[in-house]
Formats: C-alpha cells, sequence, structure tokens
C-alpha cells in the first residue's frame, strides 16, 4: 500500500532578482497503485513538487503523508532513502564509468545486501525493462532508449512502493518515446508501484495516467481524470494546455434549463449545453476543440459558410483553418481523404453541444 496525500503544500525560493512561489497550495491525492501525472508548462513546479515528494526539499508550508504516515512538513522531512521511493531524474543521469550491472547495482551496495542476492535483483530489474544480457555495457554503447532503462532499472531494483519520475522521456526521439510509454504503462500496471510522472508533453499525460495534475504558476489548476481534463477543463489554461482549442469570444443569447445559445460570430451560433453559470447577454469565452466542427463541401441545412485559409496534412488528419464573412478563423480537424482547397468555400457546422464555456476573463488560478 502506497497512496499518498499531499495537502496544502508550498515552497518559494529567494534568488537575486526574486522569490518565487514554485509550488502554491497544491493538494493531490494520489491513490495506491496508481499512476498519476504533474503535467504543466516549463518552470510551472513540477519538478520542485516531485522533490518535495522524495523528500529533498522541506516545505514552506503544507504535509505529505504516506498512507497516513507523515513523511514531510515544514518541521520534519524524513530522508529520501528513508521514504520507500525510487526517483528517475530529469537527466536520468546514470554513471558513464559504471556498465549496466554496475549503475543498476548500486543502491542495493548502499543497503548493503549479499552479492548473490544482489545480482539475482539486478537481474530481474533488468528483465522488468527489457535488457537482460546487456549486463557488461557501458553507456556509451547503448541507445538513448535502452540508457533510459538502465535509469528505471536502476530505481527499480530497490523495490519502491512508489517511483517518482521526472520527465524521463523527454531525450528521446518521437517514435521510441511512443513505445517506451507503453512500456511504462504496463510496467506500472505489472509491478503495482505506484508512479508518480511529470511531464510537459500532454499527449504523454493523457495516454498515461490515471488522474492528471494540470498545473501552471506553482498551483494545480485542474485534478481529474485524462477525459476529464480534455472534456471538462476547468479554465481556459487547462483548456488550451490539454490540445488544440479554439478559443473565442462569445456572447450568451438564450438560456433553457441548464443549457442556451451562445453567439460567436454575427452568422454562427451555437448550442451549449452546460450555461448554468451565466446570464443572458453575457460575454463568455467559449472552447471549441478542432474534431468538433465539421466541414462540407456543398451547404449543409443550418451549416455556416466559409472559406479555406489555410490548411495542414498531418497524415492522419487534415487541419483546416476556416475564415466566417465576419471574419473569425476556426482551426478544424477532418478526416485525411476529406480534401478541401484554400479558396474554396465551404459549410461548417460546430457540435459545441460538450463544450466549456469560461467567464471573459477569468484566467486561471495564479500564484499569490
Ligand atoms: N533552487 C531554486 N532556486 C530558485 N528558484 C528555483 C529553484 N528551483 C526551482 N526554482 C524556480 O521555481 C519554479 C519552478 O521550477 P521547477 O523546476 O519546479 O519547474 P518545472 O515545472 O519542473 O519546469 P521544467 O519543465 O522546465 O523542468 C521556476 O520558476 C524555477 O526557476
Ligand atoms: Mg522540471
Amino acid at each position: 500500500m502506497a497512496g499518498i496525500s499531499i495537502r496544502g503544500l508550498s515552497k518559494s525560493f529567494s534568488s537575486r532578482d526574486s522569490d518565487v512561489a514554485a509550488v502554491a497550495d497544491v493538494d493531490i491525492e494520489v491513490k495506491d497503485n496508481s499512476f498519476v501525472t504533474l503535467l504543466g508548462p516549463s518552470g510551472c513546479g513540477k519538478t520542485t513538487t516531485l522533490r518535495l515528494i522524495a523528500g529533498y526539499i522541506t516545505p514552506d508550508r503544507g504535509t505529505i503523508e504516506i498512507d497516513g504516515r507523515p513523511l514531510s512538513s515544514p518541521g520534519s522531512v524524513v530522508p529520501p532513502e528513508r521514504r520507500g521511493m525510487g526517483m528517475v531524474f530529469q537527466n536520468y543521469a546514470i554513471w558513464p564509468h559504471k556498465n549496466v550491472f554496475e549503475n543498476v547495482v548500486f543502491g542495493l551496495k548502499i543497503r548493503k545486501l549479499p552479492s548473490a542476492s544482489a545480482r539475482r535483483k539486478v537481474e530481474e530489474a533488468l528483465a522488468l525493462v527489457n535488457l537482460s544480457g546487456l549486463e557488461t555495457r557501458y553507456p556509451s554503447e547503448l541507445s538513448g532508449g535502452q540508457q533510459q532503462r538502465v535509469a528505471l532499472a536502476r530505481s527499480l531494483v530497490v523495490e519502491p512502493d512508489i517511483l517518482l519520475l521526472d520527465e524521463p522521456l523527454s531525450n528521446l526521439d518521437a517514435k521510441l518515446r511512443e513505445r517506451m510509454r507503453l512500456e511504462l504503462k504496463e510496467l506500472q500496471l505489472r509491478t503495482g508501484i505506484t508512479f508518480v510522472y511529470v511531464t510537459h508533453d500532454q499527449a504523454e499525460a493523457l495516454a498515461l495516467s490515471d488522474q492528471i495534475a494540470v498545473m501552471n504558476l506553482g498551483r494545480v489548476q485542474q485534478y481529474g481524470t485524462p477525459f476529464e481534463v480534455y472534456a471538462h477543463p476547468a479554465n481556459r489554461m487547462v483548456a488550451d494546455f490539454m490540445g488544440l482549442v479554439n478559443l473565442v469570444p462569445g456572447k450568451v443569447r438564450e438560456r433553457s434549463g441548464a443549457g442556451g445559445v451562445v453567439e460567436i460570430a454575427p452568422e454562427l451560433t451555437v448550442k451549449v449545453d452546460a450555461l448554468d453559470a451565466f446570464a443572458p447577454g453575457e460575454t463568455v469565452e467559449v472552447a471549441i476543440r478542432p474534431e468538433s466542427i465539421r466541414l462540407a463541401a456543398s451547404p449543409v441545412p443550418g451549416g455556416t459558410w466559409a472559406t479555406i485559409s489555410n490548411h495542414v496534412f498531418l497524415g492522419n488528419i487534415s487541419e483546416y483553418f476556416a475564415t466566417l464573412a465576419s471574419g473569425l478563423t476556426l482551426r478544424v480537424q477532418t478526416h485525411p481523404l476529406q480534401q478541401l482547397k484554400v479558396g474554396e468555400a465551404c459549410t461548417i457546422e460546430v457540435d459545441a453541444t460538450h463544450c466549456s464555456v469560461f467567464r471573459a476573463g477569468a484566467g486561471e488560478a495564479k500564484a499569490a
């Protein structure tokens, strides 16, 4: 069992030029045996949060508990080696002058394990990450992905209850990242270790996580399942960060039941099913995903005329920019076999039923 409770966690740094609230009032519950990702742009406080969980930093405020056992508070921090955690660092730093076996066995040597059982555990850890047989190779004789897996094996060999991973795939090429992504997920399911994973890559977070904490400016903007943060973003920062989105200003025209109608251009209104918080006439911002808009070359009843102003072919999808007569341009994603030319007229239909509506000018939660 290793669930983590993080409550009111805060950490500021003072440097010559300024004070930075690196982590501000972070609350996260990590369930035992789950995969939780801290996701956000550079500098949003991901590594600092992970280092606080690992016990390398003392919080200014707040607490970290594992299964009810206090590990960190401003007054006392259980040191990293006594927390039952492994950590894969952002630069994964394996020792270049040690071979694979020596890199992986290191943590067991520190724990003074007899060499026969240490050897067995290293073999098991290397098998878990598909590196069996490469024990005597040096890092310079390994691919980037293999070096990455050495770093993983090194943290797995000590049999942690919790594994903390800081952007572990960031140095790999796109294809390898994708494969390692699947391997990591399988590894988590097979070992039952609780993973806390840091990335700034939203696709990686969506693919891997049970829960995602989207962070910005030191604060958790939203904590939810991949579906929740993608389909029901809590604010415009989350909507924007979780993939491509059209964030367009609009005005509430009608309210009925929980929903209503929002005008996003003189010739385009959209039906929205969750407008409880807004009154007719209110100015809002509507987040519409590019895949929620359909294009047709011929007129469609209820559709709105637009002109294709740009086109990007991406292989598995086609991306179009459709500009309305009033000047509003919307980004649209379609099946790649649908082919329209730049300058061509088309009709667009917006399926905004499930889109998100935010109060105009309401930003994300900011550091105090
Ligand atoms: N030791 C430190 N001293 C001063 N400021 C720091 C220190 N560590 C981090 N910071 C600042 O705290 C903020 C959060 O840093 P952190 O390393 O947690 O970000 P991050 O989300 O991991 O970013 P990245 O994606 O670039 O790794 C940044 O503004 C950073 O400059
Ligand atoms: Mg970082």
